[in-house]
């Protein structure tokens, strides 16, 4: 078995059966904890674990059959996006409701998933947050990135985001007490929306974070040593940047303008080698850098 070898244990996606884990645990730790994977396995522990500790969240309901989807629709109002509690990324496992659709078919999308249905947040813009917390409990974070989606993808991260210097601290504060109540080690993505009633959190993931790429060319430690040093106990980096930069991902047929990339010299390209472009799939991503604001 690997895990014996191995003196720690870490993740880079949420979804690990937790079979799996009972087996790992006996061998080595696995950071960040199982708490903090199982928060954010499930968006409505996940609501439930953000509220109780006084952050607020999207309105929302639960949704386990099409009574309950009726009741949440009656509740939460349109617009809204039903999502399924488990297993969805790049908005995958969601239907977005304008009003008037017939619920039985789009509860029949959902295949019995458990879902919730989530109040459309009408935010200015969207940030997120990317913190990490050491075997020590020291917690550092990077700058607030502002996150453009196009259809439920990230497709830019710019850094500085457009935040007043309140928000940027109210959104680090955020991280911070999140990285703590988890008691979390390692490098946590916190998404938020910003909105003119303050900062919602839309969700938290438990690993490096798309939205925190833009580390490798603007900071000395990026958010991957950042992870590795926090599970294996090493000081932590203290989040600084040396440049802004603008992340750009490049999705499917974006790889047709690898060669015009690569010949500008303040873009850092990183591909991932997949062999085959397919729409929405992520290929790689770029980071245009440029001096400090
Ligand atoms: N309640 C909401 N109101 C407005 N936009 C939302 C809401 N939930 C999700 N979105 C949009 O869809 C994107 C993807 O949804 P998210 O819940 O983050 O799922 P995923 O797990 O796919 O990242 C968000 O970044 C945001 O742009
Ligand atoms: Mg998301």
């Amino acid at each position: 078995l690997r895990a014996k070898a191995c003196n720690v244990v870490t993740y880079e996606f949420e979804n690990i059966p937790t079979s799996a884990l009972d087996i790992i645990e006996e061998h080595a730790p696995i950071r960040p904890n199982r708490r903090a994977l199982a928060t954010s396995q499930d968006r409505l522990d996940e609501k439930h674990f953000l509220e109780g500790l006084g952050l607020t969240v999207a309105p929302y309901a639960n949704v386990e059959n099409l009574q309950e989807l009726e009741d949440a629709v009656a509740a939460v109002g349109t617009p809204s996006i039903l999502k399924t509690r488990r297993m969805g990324y790049d908005g995958k496992g969601q239907i977005r409701l304008k009003g008037g659709e017939q619920l039985a078919d789009i509860w029949a999308q959902m295949d019995g998933a458990a879902c919730v249905l989530e109040g459309f947040v009408e935010f200015a813009h969207e940030v997120s947050v990317i913190g990490a917390r050491g075997a020590d409990g020291q917690v550092s974070c990077y700058d607030p990135g502002e996150n453009v989606h196009v259809g439920g993808i990230l497709d830019t991260t710019t850094v500085p985001a457009k935040l007043s210097t309140s928000q940027r601290m109210d959104a680090v504060i955020m991280a911070g007490k999140i990285l703590n109540a988890l008691d979390y080690i390692g490098v946590l993505g916190v998404e938020l929306f910003v909105t003119p009633n303050g900062l919602l959190v839309n969700e938290i993931a438990p690993r490096v974070h798309n939205s925190g790429h833009w580390t490798q060319n603007g900071c000395v430690i990026d958010q991957f040593e950042q992870h590795i040093r926090a599970v294996t106990g090493w000081p932590l980096g203290d989040g600084a940047r040396h440049a802004d930069a603008v992340m750009e991902n490049l999705i499917g047929g974006d790889m047709d303008r690898v060669p015009e990339l690569a010949a500008d010299p303040n873009v850092a390209l990183h591909l991932y080698g997949k062999a085959e472009a397919k729409p929405g799939r992520k290929m790689g991503h770029i980071n245009r850098i440029s001096p400090k604001s």
